[in-house]
């Protein structure tokens, strides 16, 4: 696997990519790689000729300096698990490399980034749309591949794509789970072995609204779950909402929508932890 640092050697090498005709599939990270990455990374090896990964601990998605104080950075495994899979080139720039000049890009995703994460997180999809066009941008890929864990951001990365009308295929992926449920995630190291014990029942309480739609309304399921996740220990529910899949509104009653998913944020301790589960 070829490892490049620098926006003009990954230049360089895409285009010779290019000029011999190969399809580029593009997984961005921001690496402590998993293996919900990795089967996006999977999926980008079967779809393309050439895989690209990129890993870069993004300093302007981050509102809380903790959290990215925090962030685990175990490189020299990522390279491994990378090289095992067959990965064939990975970026992993500096933030001097990827931010030479401060950053003033603003991007308005109307209501999509108004809700939820981005009602909580306030410029955190500012920042992830900046570094994906820039990465964009950089690799050019015929096609791109994110997780439908962060089902938010693959809507606004979408939009953005077909504002700007990149000529890039976005294709989301499933969640991969532990056996017990719990979404994979990075921060998941975090957790202490008392808090890991409690974060399955997260997708559990998702599940089961999904099993029990429409037996009650949409607000009495909401009120339900958020007060089952909130008598765990140390548990507690930032948002749980249940939104329309394409415009990520709160819906009212079951039948106003076509598709809907029911999405949440919790503090596990100081691990924020998100989840979601289409519910149909
Ligand atoms: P990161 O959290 O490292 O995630 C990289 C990709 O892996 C995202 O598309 C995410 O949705 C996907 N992913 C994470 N956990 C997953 C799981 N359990 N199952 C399936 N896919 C999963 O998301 C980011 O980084 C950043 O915001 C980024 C897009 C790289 C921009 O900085």
């Amino acid at each position: 696997m070829k490892i490049l640092n620098s926006v003009a050697d990954v230049k360089t090498y895409i285009s010779t990519i290019k000029a011999l005709g190969r399809s580029i599939g593009f997984v961005p990270t921001m690496g402590a790689l998993h293996e919900g990455h990795l089967s996006l990374i999977i999926r980008a090896h079967e779809d393309n000729d050439i895989t690209v990964a990129s890993i870069f601990v993004n300093p302007i998605q981050f509102n809380n300096k903790t959290d990215l104080a925090k962030y685990p950075r175990p490189i020299e495994k990522d390279i491994q698990k990378l090289e095992e899979i067959g990965c064939d080139m990975l970026f992993y720039p500096t933030v001097e490399e990827m931010y030479p000049e401060p950053v003033f890009d603003k991007y308005d995703f109307g209501q999509l980034d108004k809700v939820m994460e981005g009602k909580f997180r306030p410029g955190h999809f500012n920042g992830v749309a900046v570094v994906v066009r820039r990465l964009f941008d950089i690799v050019t890929p015929d096609k791109a591949y994110f997780g439908m864990k962060d089902y938010q951001q693959l809507r606004i990365i979408q939009t953005m794509v077909s504002t700007l009308k990149l000529p890039i295929e976005i294709i989301p992926c499933p969640i991969i789970r532990e056996k017990d449920g719990l979404a994979l995630s990075s921060r998941n190291v975090r957790l202490t072995k008392k808090q890991r014990s409690i974060a399955p029942a997260i997708f559990k309480v998702l599940s089961e609204i999904k099993d029990n739609a429409r037996k009650t309304t949409v607000e009495e399921a909401e009120n339900w779950a958020i007060s089952k996740l909130n008598k765990y220990d140390e548990m507690f529910v930032e948002y749980l909402s249940i939104v329309d899949s394409e415009t990520l509104l709160p819906i009212k009653d079951w039948d106003s929508t076509r598709s809907c998913l029911a999405c949440v944020a919790v503090f596990l301790g100081e691990v924020r932890l998100i989840d979601n589960v289409m519910i149909f």
